[in-house]
C-alpha cells in the first residue's frame, strides 16, 4: 500500500467517525418543525473536510482523536449553520443532492433551524475538556463573525461594479478560508496555547479556503449540478463576484462589462459557451495559476508546524486540491 492510498484510507475513516458522531447526536424529536430539518441539514453528505482538518491537526499534535471529537463536530455543525442560510441568501434549491431547508419546508424554517444549529454548535464545542475551552470560544466566536463579514462583502460585491482581486481574496478568506483556519486552530488549542502555532494554522487555513473557493467558483462553471449536488447557474445570474468573473472582467470599461454579462445571461443554458467566454479572457488558466500559488503559500505556514502535523495537513491539501466535487 503507498502512503498515499494509507492515507485515503484513513481519510475514508475518519468521515465514517464523524458520520457516526453526527448520525448519533442527542437531539430531541419536539418541537419537530425545528429538530427535524436540523436533523435533515446534519444528517446530509457533506465531505466533512473541516472536521477531519480538526482531527487531523489533534492528532498530528499528540492529542486523543476522542479529545478533539467535539470540537471537530462543532465545526462541521457551524459549517451546516452557515449553508442553511447561505442558501436562503443565495436562492438556491439543492444542496447536497437534497432540497435546500427553506426549499423543502419554508423560510421560517431555515432561519430557525439556522439558528438552532448555532446553538448546537456551541454546546459541542463546550463539551470539550481543555484548559483552552475559554479562548478556544473565542476564537470560536471570532471567526463566525469575520465569516458574516465574508458573507456581508459577497453580497455588497454583487451590485458592485468593480471589485479588484485584492478584495475578493479578502471577502473569501474571510467567508471561506477563516472557518478552515479555525478548525486547525482548535486542533491545536485542545492541547496547548502554543501562539506560533497556533497563528500558522489560521494563516494556512485562510490560504486553503481562498484556494478551495477559487476552486468551488470554477466547479460552479465547468462541473454540473448532478455531481456538485448543489444548484449552480445562481452566481451568474445573481452577478457574483467570482474569482473568474473577477478576472475577466478586469479592464472591461462599464459598458463591455455589461455586455458580457449580457451574453451569459442569454446562455445560460450553454455551458460550453459560458466555459468559452472565460476561457477566451485567460480566467479559468489565470484561477488555476491562482490556486497552485496559494496552496504553495499555505503549505509555507506548516514549516512552523512539528512535522507528524505539518504531514497530515499537507495530505489534507492534497485531498481537497484533487477534489472533482
Ligand atoms: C461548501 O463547502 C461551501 C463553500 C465554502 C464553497 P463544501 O464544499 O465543503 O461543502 P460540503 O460540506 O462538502 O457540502
Ligand atoms: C459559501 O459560499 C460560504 C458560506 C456558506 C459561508 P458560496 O455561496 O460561494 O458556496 P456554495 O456555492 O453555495 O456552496
Ligand atoms: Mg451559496
Ligand atoms: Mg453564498
Amino acid at each position: 500500500m503507498t502512503l498515499n492510498t494509507q492515507f485515503q484510507d484513513r481519510l475514508k475513516r475518519l468521515r465514517k467517525e464523524i458520520d457516526n458522531h453526527l448520525a448519533n447526536l442527542p437531539l430531541p424529536e419536539l418541537p419537530e418543525s425545528l429538530y427535524k430539518p436540523m436533523r435533515y441539514s446534519t444528517d446530509s453528505p457533506g465531505k466533512r473536510i473541516r472536521p477531519i482538518l480538526t482531527l487531523l491537526t489533534g492528532e498530528g499534535l499528540g492529542v486523543d482523536r476522542e479529545k478533539v471529537m467535539p470540537a471537530a463536530l462543532a465545526v462541521e455543525v457551524l459549517h451546516t449553520f452557515t449553508l442553511v442560510h447561505d442558501d436562503i441568501m443565495d436562492n438556491d434549491t439543492q444542496r447536497r443532492g437534497r432540497a435546500t431547508v427553506h426549499v423543502k419546508w419554508d423560510m421560517n424554517t431555515a432561519i430557525l433551524s439556522g439558528d438552532g444549529l448555532m446553538a448546537l454548535a456551541f454546546r459541542l464545542l463546550m463539551e470539550t475538556d481543555s484548559p483552552q475551552i475559554g479562548r478556544m470560544g473565542y476564537e470560536f466566536s471570532q471567526a463566525m463573525l469575520e465569516i458574516c463579514e465574508g458573507q456581508a462583502l459577497d453580497v455588497e460585491f454583487e451590485s458592485r461594479q468593480t471589485v479588484s482581486s485584492e478584495d475578493y481574496l479578502e471577502m473569501v478568506g474571510k467567508k471561506t478560508g477563516r472557518l478552515l483556519g479555525l478548525s486547525c486552530q482548535l486542533g491545536a488549542l485542545i492541547s496547548s496555547g502554543n501562539e506560533r502555532i497556533v497563528d500558522s494554522l489560521n494563516r494556512f487555513g485562510i490560504e486553503l479556503g481562498q484556494a478551495f473557493q477559487i476552486q468551488d467558483d470554477l466547479l460552479e462553471l465547468t462541473s454540473d449540478a448532478e455531481n456538485m449536488g448543489k444548484s449552480l447557474d445562481s452566481d451568474i445570474v445573481s452577478g457574483k463576484k467570482t474569482y473568474p468573473m473577477v478576472l475577466a472582467q478586469s479592464g472591461m470599461d462599464s459598458r463591455e462589462k455589461s455586455t458580457f454579462i449580457d451574453f451569459l445571461k442569454s446562455n445560460i443554458q450553454d455551458r460550453q459557451a459560458i466555459i468559452n467566454a472565460f476561457r477566451d479572457r485567460r480566467a479559468i488558466e489565470q484561477s488555476q495559476q491562482k490556486i497552485t500559488v496559494l496552496l504553495e503559500n499555505a503549505m509555507a505556514h506548516l514549516r512552523k508546524l512539528p512535522e507528524r502535523a505539518a504531514n497530515n495537513l499537507k495530505f489534507a491539501v492534497d485531498m481537497i486540491s484533487n477534489r472533482q466535487r
